[in-house]
C-alpha cells in the first residue's frame, strides 16, 4: 500500500511517501521558521497561507523523486489535529479532494500518535513492540503515556502548565538565542559551565507523573535579571543549567513511569526527543530499551503521518468525504485498532 502522508498542522509543511512493503520512500519539508522569525511566534494566518504555497509543489517532489504518479498511490493520510485550524485545514482540504479525485481514500491522523509511532517506522506493522511507555515532548505537548496498542492509550502523566519544548523556546528567548530554541540552547550548553548554577527539578519531590515546566522557565528568567547584562558565557551556563534541570526532570519521571508499567520499552518522540543529552541520559540510567526517531523524524514531518495512516488504513479504517479538523483532540479520544 503506498500512502501520501501530508502534515500541516503548524509551522511546517511536510509531504511523504510510504510503501507498507518497501518502508519510507521519500519526504520534503518546507519550514516557515524566517517566515515567522520577526514575530516572535507563529503567525496562524501566514501559516496557513504559505501551507497553501507548498503543499502542491512538494506533492509533485515527492512522487517524482520516488519515481512515481499519481495514479499509484493507495491512501492519502494528513493530519486532522490538534494543530492551528486554518495550517490544519489546508491540509485536510488538499488531502480530501486529492483523494476523491483519485478516487481513493483519505484518512485524517492525530498528530501526537504519529510522533509517537514515528521511532517504530523501520519496524513496518509487526513488531512494535506493545505495550511500552512513550515520552511525548514537543513544543505543544509533554506526556507519558501507556500505549497497550494502536489507539489504546492511557496518559500516565502530562504537563500542568508550559510544555517542556515550549519551556526550551521561552528560555531560549530570555537569552536572545531565537526559535526554535531547543537545538540552540543544547548547542550553547556545549560549552557552558555545568557546575555555575543548580535550576530545580520541578515535581520530582512528590510522587506523581505530572510534569510543570513554568517555574523551571521563571527560574531562568530570574537568573538572567539578575546577571543582566548577559556576556556570552552567562548565556552558556543558564542554557547548560535550564537543559540539565529539564532533562533531569523528565529522567526520573520516565524511570518511575517504567518502574510503575514495567514496560520493556520507552519510545522518546516529538521535538525535544532530538535532544542527545535527554536521549544519553534516558540510556544511561533507565532499565529499559530506549527507542527514539533519526533527528528528521523527531520534529514535524510528514513521513509519521504517511506511517500512522498505513497502519491504520491496513487495519480498514476509512472516513467519509467530508472534512473534519480538530484544534484540540485529546489523544485518549481516539479508537483503538
Ligand atoms: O514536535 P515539534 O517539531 O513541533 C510540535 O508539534 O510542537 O517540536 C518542536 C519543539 C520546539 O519547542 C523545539 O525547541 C524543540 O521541539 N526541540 C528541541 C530540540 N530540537 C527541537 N528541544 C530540545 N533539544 C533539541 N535538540
Ligand atoms: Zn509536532
Amino acid at each position: 500500500m503506498l500512502v501520501l502522508g501530508i502534515e500541516s498542522s503548524c509551522d511546517e509543511t511536510g509531504l511523504a511517501l510510504y510503501d507498507s512493503d518497501l518502508g519510507l520512500l521519500t519526504q520534503a519539508l518546507h519550514s516557515q521558521v524566517a517566515l515567522h522569525a520577526d514575530y516572535g511566534g507563529v503567525v496562524p494566518e501566514l501559516a496557513s497561507r504559505d501551507h497553501v504555497r507548498k503543499i502542491t509543489p512538494l506533492t509533485h517532489r515527492v512522487l517524482s523523486d520516488a519515481g512515481k504518479t499519481l495514479e499509484d498511490l493507495d491512501a492519502i493520510a494528513y493530519t486532522a489535529g490538534p494543530g492551528l485550524m486554518g495550517a490544519l485545514l489546508v491540509g485536510a482540504s488538499f488531502a480530501k479532494s486529492l483523494a476523491w479525485s483519485l478516487n481513493i481514500p483519505a484518512l485524517g491522523i492525530h498528530h501526537m500518535e504519529a510522533h509517537l509511532l514515528a521511532p517504530l517506522i523501520n519496524r513496518g506493522s509487526n513488531d512494535l513492540g506493545l505495550p511500552f511507555v512513550a515520552l511525548l515532548v514537543s513544543g505543544g505537548h509533554t506526556q507519558l503515556v501507556h500505549v497497550r496498542g494502536l489507539g489504546d492509550y492511557d496518559i500516565l502523566g502530562e504537563s500542568v502548565d508550559d510544555a517542556a519544548g515550549e519551556a526550551f523556546d521561552k528560555t531560549a528567548k530570555l537569552l536572545g538565542l531565537g526559535y526554535p530554541g531547543g537545538p540552540k540552547i543544547a548547542a550553547e550548553a556545549e560549552r557552558g559551565n555545568a557546575k555555575r548554577f543548580r535550576f530545580p527539578r520541578p515535581m520530582t519531590d512528590r510522587p506523581g507523573l505530572n510534569f510543570s515546566f513554568s517555574g523551571l522557565k521563571t527560574y531562568a528568567l530570574n537568573t538572567v535579571q539578575s546577571l543582566a547584562p548577559l556576556t556570552q558565557q552567562d548565556i552558556a551556563d543558564v542554557s547548560s543549567a535550564f537543559e540539565i534541570a529539564a532533562v533531569d526532570t523528565l529522567v526520573i519521571k520516565c524511570r518511575r513511569a517504567i518502574e510503575q508499567t514495567g514496560a520493556k520499552q520507552l519510545i522518546i518522540a516529538g521535538g525535544v526527543s532530538a535532544n542527545q543529552r535527554l536521549r544519553a541520559e534516558l540510556e544511561e540510567k533507565l532499565a529499559a530499551e530506549v527507542v527514539y526517531a533519526p533527528l528528521d523524524l523527531c520534529t514535524d514531518n510528514g513521513a509519521m503521518i504517511a506511517y500512522a495512516g498505513a497502519l491504520r488504513l491496513q487495519t480498514g479504517a476509512r472516513e467519509n468525504l467530508s472534512i473534519h479538523t480538530r484544534p484540540r483532540w485529546p489523544m485518549t479520544e481516539l479508537t483503538p485498532i
